[in-house]
């Protein structure tokens, strides 16, 4: 048997692994290439090794039975990692990353009706009209930068999605959440010339701004059509009496969690599909024989079946989220090793998306393997993993989906697009996916 808790384990042999030296551990290596770093210890220590990073001990999971152990062993033997020292000062108690057992999962059924199947019916148009303005604005230059245009377009649409905020990456937000953000992993010290200093500031002026909006919408009654009308009539429902810092901090939680990874998708999609003019070709076929008159809705989105093998592809081969963050709760053991109550846990997706038993050729661009007859990633429970799995599997899914899919949809209708020649268009994949430079592409109208 492979699995086993309690005493039992205490007495079997740590995974293999490198500690390397005792505060740096193996940063260096990692920093430097944290792919490869990844890759590297899989091959010589197989699906469990340890290692230590940070100062802190850790176990990495990779292959499909161990990231099946943890996944399937949330709340049993692992929960949530506090790693990140400055994680709750910044983003608040009340994350929902950083709650366990029932508490998680209350959070995770009111948030999934905010951003879940019916309610994103009204989001349609908003993606599709902040779509297109971007589009006409970019047949403006000669050439974008992909990623911080996209980066950009994101921001204004989750804010006006979550908020009704307009224009936010033109606003002071998108400051503040570049101090959060850099406040996260740095010395847990708040003085105003401190990076953790600058980020409470930040994170002050957001909230506040945040909590005017729900104290209005509140006063007025008037709770709105987008996520935060959607959470506040819930509430309402429910009886549940949370105070306007609470709300927004929901509102945050959702922003940071998938802002990045919609950026990421998003610009690895025109990145790998730039390789595979085949591929763009049975994309407008599959346009082209949609019914134009029927009114959009997530059925018709439902409809663009090969699309959605497209972006599926994308995500396996450049999963914007490179991996998952556990501690251990209860000494256990996978393998023959001992996996040590406290220790940190990481589980690596990629070393899944590209297991040649799971998906044939996995280097090779091929949204063939998502048709209804290769299916590869039905072929076993949990081997397509770029949201995760189990109990914390991202609730965003539907979502990131239907704004993938309006995004692409709508380019091709309005637009053709090229990309400079000569470019390095490599994908850095730590710690969210983005390219690893600057890429220009230029696009024109259709
Ligand atoms: C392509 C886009 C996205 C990808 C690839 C992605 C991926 C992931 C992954 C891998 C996790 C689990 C991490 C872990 O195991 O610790 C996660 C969690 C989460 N995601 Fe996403 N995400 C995406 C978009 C979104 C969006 C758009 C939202 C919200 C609007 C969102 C909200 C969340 C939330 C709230 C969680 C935490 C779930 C929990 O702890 O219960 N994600 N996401």
């Amino acid at each position: 048997m492979n699995f086993q808790s309690s005493n039992l384990s205490s007495s079997l042999a740590l995974p293999p692994g490198n500690l390397g030296l005792p505060w740096i551990g193996q940063k260096q290596k990692v920093f430097k290439n944290p792919q490869n770093f990844m890759e590297e210890v899989y091959q010589k220590y197989g699906p469990v090794s340890k290692t230590r990073f940070l100062g802190k001990n850790f176990i990495y999971f990779q292959g499909y039975e161990a990231i099946k152990f943890v996944l399937t062993n949330e709340n049993k033997y692992f929960t949530y990692s506090q790693i990140w020292r400055n994680y709750q000062k910044i983003f608040g108690q009340n994350d929902i990353t950083i709650l366990a057992g029932k508490e998680h999962r209350d959070r995770q059924k009111v948030l999934a009706k905010t951003i879940k199947s019916k309610s994103l019916n009204n989001y349609i148009n908003i993606i599709l009209d902040l779509s297109n303005s971007y589009f006409l604005k970019w047949m403006n230059f000669d050439y974008v930068d992909l990623y911080s245009e996209i980066d950009n377009y994101t921001l204004d649409l989750v804010l006006k999605l979550l908020l009704g905020i307009d224009y936010a990456s033109q606003s002071e937000i998108n400051n503040y959440l570049k101090d959060m953000r850099s406040g996260l992993n740095t010395i847990p010290l708040a003085f105003p010339w401190t990076k953790l200093g600058r980020a409470l500031k930040s994170k002050n002026k957001l909230f506040n701004q945040f909590e005017e909006i729900i104290f209005r919408r509140k006063k007025e009654n008037h709770f709105g059509s987008d996520v935060l009308g959607i959470l506040l009539t819930v509430q309402e429902k429910m009886n549940q009496e949370l105070t306007a810092r609470e709300i927004a901090e929901q509102m945050v939680n959702l922003l940071s969690l998938g802002r990045k990874e919609l950026s990421s998708a998003l610009s690895s999609f025109l990145i790998l599909t730039s390789e595979h003019l085949d591929v763009l070709k049975l994309l407008k076929i599959e346009k082209e024989k949609l019914d134009i008159s029927e009114t959009l809705s997530l059925d018709k989105f439902k409809k663009m079946v090969y699309l959605e093998q497209v972006i599926k592809e994308v995500l396996r081969l450049a999963p914007p989220v490179s991996g998952g963050l556990r501690q251990v709760t209860e000494d256990c053991s996978f393998q023959g090793f001992r996996i040590p109550k406290g220790w940190h846990v990481y589980y690596y997706i990629s070393s899944v998306l590209q297991d040649p038993e799971i998906y044939k050729k996995p280097e090779i661009f091929n949204p063939e393997r998502f048709n209804s007859t290769n299916a590869e990633d039905k072929k076993k429970p949990l081997c397509y993993i770029p949201f995760g799995g189990g109990a914390r599997e991202c609730i965003g899914k539907e979502f990131a989906y239907l704004v993938i899919k309006i995004f692409i949809s709508a380019l091709l209708d309005n637009c053709s697009w090229k990309f400079k020649e000569n470019q390095d268009l490599t994908i850095n994949k730590f710690p969210v996916a983005r390219p690893a430079h600057p890429i220009e592409v230029c696009f024109t109208p259709k």
